[in-house]
């Protein structure tokens, strides 16, 4: 019979479990990981990050063969859109990976685990088969890496096929004519983004008076602007009131601020107000493990809960529910637990909205520096004056860096353009050595890359940029 006692047990596959996983069997914990659904991966490679990114990519491709390759010379006869092609390739990218942190953790000597992991006290962890068999795994460490679920409005149930959450999103069998997505944040814009390029009439309803939350009010703007020209449309400072499905149409009722209320129907609703922790059917309490009013699991600084043997991470606890966040949460565990300082600096988690251009942003922004009344500098420079931006034919958008008027310390930096998801790698490195706006406008900038708008703009902070 296999042994099933064990260092460190994972309850989760997603980005922040099977990284941690890897970690702690690299530093010799003997690691076992619980999934309940089938493949590995989490949200981030089944129904997240991921298939969205094949999708933009391939809507990105549709729009430029529609409207830009005729500015390169290049002409097309016929441009038709094969969508079954289109999600297949989707779900080829998937499997591939999801395979791979199989791969990954055969290499690794990790027993991975399918079925519902559940508590039955603080070092015993049930695994339940779909089909009702049981185990149980004996464990010095516990990591609770479970995530997060959509949030679903009281008045617009998920019934998957009209009223729709992220998950069924990707993977639509034809393109609405018209859409609704309640919710101006990443998924309502970038899966908008998808069916937009693909044809839908999209319209954004936000509650509050911008999209993308609290990133940089002026790039959040500019981003919006953008995606009106694209053609989507947005209903801002709106609350929904009802979504009804009437014949085969949704019908959402609405309100704006100045007490309107107004009312439109579209083929499919898209609700995308956030998520929510998911701990459901772990049994914490048998393990006595407790969770805070938002239902997150409660844990301190060194990601421990109240329990001290089992820890937390990721969507399911506090912060900003990224992959790469979880990933560093679960390396982190994994180092505390060989003994070594895991450690996860808050201040630099990167956030990115993969739209055209993207939108991607680090540290304060400043709204944020304005409210704490610290004393900044700022510098920006846009992608129109970069010739690598000119010969891509994508020259919407800036970068801006915001740094420490006494220091010069960077304290922030924010990107709308092309790549601003790779581009903004540089700026989170400069952050995380202390560097200052000077440290990047005196760093080589192979010419010509887009690169080099985060260089006059660091060099903007001290109005010396230059005209390329
Ligand atoms: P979000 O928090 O980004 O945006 C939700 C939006 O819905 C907010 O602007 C909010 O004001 C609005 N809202 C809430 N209730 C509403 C209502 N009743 N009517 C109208 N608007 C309403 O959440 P989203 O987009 O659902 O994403 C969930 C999580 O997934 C986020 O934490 C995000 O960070 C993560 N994610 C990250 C991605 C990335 O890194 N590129 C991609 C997709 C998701």
């Amino acid at each position: 019979m296999a042994d099933l006692n064990f260092d460190l047990v994972i309850i989760g596959s997603g980005p922040g479990g099977y990284t941690g996983a890897i970690r702690a069997a690299q530093l010799g914990l003997k690691t076992a990981v619980i999934e309940k659904d089938k493949t590995l991966g989490g949200t981030c490679l089944n129904v997240g990050c991921i298939p969205s990114k094949a999708l933009l990519e391939s809507s990105e491709h549709y729009v430029q063969a529609q409207h830009e390759f005729a500015d390169h010379g290049i002409k097309l006869s016929k441009i038709e859109l094969d969508l079954q092609q289109m999600l297949g390739r989707k779900d080829k990218i998937v499997k591939s990976l999801t395979d791979g942190i199989q791969f990954l953790f055969n290499k690794n000597k990790i027993t991975s685990f399918v079925g519902l992991g559940s508590m039955l006290s603080a070092t015993e962890v049930e695994v339940k088969s779909a089909s009702g068999e049981t185990q149980v795994l004996k464990t010095k460490y516990v990591m609770l890496a479970t995530g997060s679920v959509p949030i679903e409005l009281p008045f617009a149930k998920f019934d998957g096929k009209r009223i729709i959450s992220s998950t069924e999103a990707l993977s639509l069998k034809e393109v609405p004519k018209t859409m609704i997505v309640i919710g101006g944040g990443v998924i309502g814009l970038e899966l908008g983004s998808v069916w937009q390029r693909l044809g839908s009439k999209v319209t954004v309803i936000e509650a509050t008076s911008k999209v993308c939350g609290p990133m940089d009010a002026q790039l959040t703007k500019q981003l919006q602007r953008i995606l009106v020209k694209q053609g989507m449309e947005f209903l801002l400072d709106t609350k929904v009131q009802s979504v009804d499905i009437v014949a085969s149409q949704v019908k959402v009722k609405f309100e704006s601020a100045d007490k309107k209320a107004g009312e439109i129907s579209g083929d499919i609703c898209l609700v995308a107000v956030g998520r929510k922790a998911f701990s459901n059917g772990l049994n914490l309490e048998k393990a006595g493990v407790e969770k805070d009013e938002r239902g997150r699991i409660k844990i301190n600084a060194h990601l421990q809960t109240n329990i001290k043997n089992i820890y937390a991470i990721g969507d399911v606890v506090s912060g900003p529910m990224l992959a790469h966040k979880a990933e560093e949460e679960g390396v982190a565990v994994a180092e505390t637990l060989a003994g070594k300082a895991g450690h996860v600096n808050y201040e630099t988690v990167p956030g990115v909205v993969y739209t055209w251009p993207e939108l991607a942003s680090v540290g304060k922004t400043e709204e944020e520096l304005k409210a704490a009344g610290i004393d900044y500098r700022a510098g920006s420079f846009p992608f129109s004056a970069n010739g690598r931006a000119k010969a891509l034919g994508t020259t919407d958008g800036l970068v801006k860096v915001l740094a420490d008027a006494k220091s010069d310390r960077i304290l922030g930096v924010h990107i709308l353009g092309p790549r601003a998801s790779d581009m903004i790698a540089e700026a989170v490195v400069a952050m995380e050595f202390g560097g200052s706006s000077e440290d990047l406008a005196r760093s080589f900038h192979a010419h010509p890359t887009l690169s080099e708008v985060m260089r006059e703009a660091a060099l903007a902070v001290d109005k010396r940029a230059r005209q390329m």
